[in-house]
């Protein structure tokens, strides 16, 4: 198997970092990652939708109350209209997106394999470079950069701390495509981490179930150490 980088659609909103307010999230599963990673882009003024496996309308009540200010949508709808999606879905669910949908988009995968709950799925199993390797090849036309898969949903938002606040931990954002690792990048550095760009989904291991970053709580010079490769200038 190997990796690649499809082009980015071209949109001058997903190729250049813009005002978080002008940018709009689509965040896929409203479960405990989903919600956590929405109220945190909430928080640092994106405009958020929320998505599910059905009708938003069923949405409507847990997002008011969870996640207030994201709009529940249709998967498709929230994922047409947006600059980034984020798929925070368990990856035994992932088959039911359908690769069109994410065509030319910048997709962040805040997922892992995770056999107790996804039991066994062949080719996550087999995979040696990294989960988001699979992922990258169920969503040929999209650009996947991994993140926030490595820190827990229940530490994502108490963890935030402002830039040069010395307490501020890292998260790894890695991607084979270096426009969309500096877009995700600057997300993370808003919502209150400094991102540690990695610049090939092959070699993420380190930041998944059974790695050393893996449930860390780690700063941005621990995680390039453990990534084993150095940081883009992203
Ligand atoms: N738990 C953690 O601390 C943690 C940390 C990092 C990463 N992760 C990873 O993040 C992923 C999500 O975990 P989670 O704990 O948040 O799961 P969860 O609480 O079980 O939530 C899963 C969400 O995905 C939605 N979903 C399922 N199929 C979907 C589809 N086709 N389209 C849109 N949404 C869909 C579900 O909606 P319905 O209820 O409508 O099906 C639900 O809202 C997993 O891969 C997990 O391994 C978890």
């Amino acid at each position: 198997m190997t990796t690649h980088s499809p082009s980015l659609q071209a949109s001058p909103d997903q190729t250049a970092p813009s005002a978080p307010e002008t940018l709009h999230v689509a965040v896929v599963g409203a479960g405990r990652v989903g919600t956590a990673v929405a109220r945190s882009l909430l928080d640092a003024g994106y405009r958020v939708s929320l998505s599910a496996s059905g009708d938003p309308a069923l949405l409507a009540l847990m997002a008011e109350i969870v996640t207030p200010g994201a709009e529940p949508k249709w998967t498709g709808d929230a994922v047409s209209d947006a600059d980034l999606v984020i798929l925070a879905l368990p990856l035994h669910r992932l088959h039911t997106v359908d690769p069109a949908l994410l065509h030319g988009r910048i997709v962040v995968d805040a997922m892992n394999y995770w056999p107790p709950v996804d039991g066994t799925i062949p080719a996550f199993a087999a995979e040696t470079r990294g989960s988001s390797v699979v992922v990258q090849e169920m969503f040929p036309g999209a650009v996947v950069v991994k993140t926030f898969n490595h820190t827990g949903y229940h530490s994502l938002e108490p963890d935030r701390r402002p830039a040069g606040h010395p307490e501020r931990l890292g998260l790894a954002v890695a991607g084979d495509n270096s426009e969309a690792v500096a877009l995700v990048s600057a997300m993370v550095d808003r919502i209150g981490y400094d991102p540690v760009p990695v610049t090939s989904l092959a070699v993420t291991t380190f930041m998944q179930p059974g790695g050393p970053a893996f449930g860390s709580r780690l700063t941005a010079a621990q995680l390039e150490d453990l990534a084993g490769v150095p940081a883009s200038a992203a």
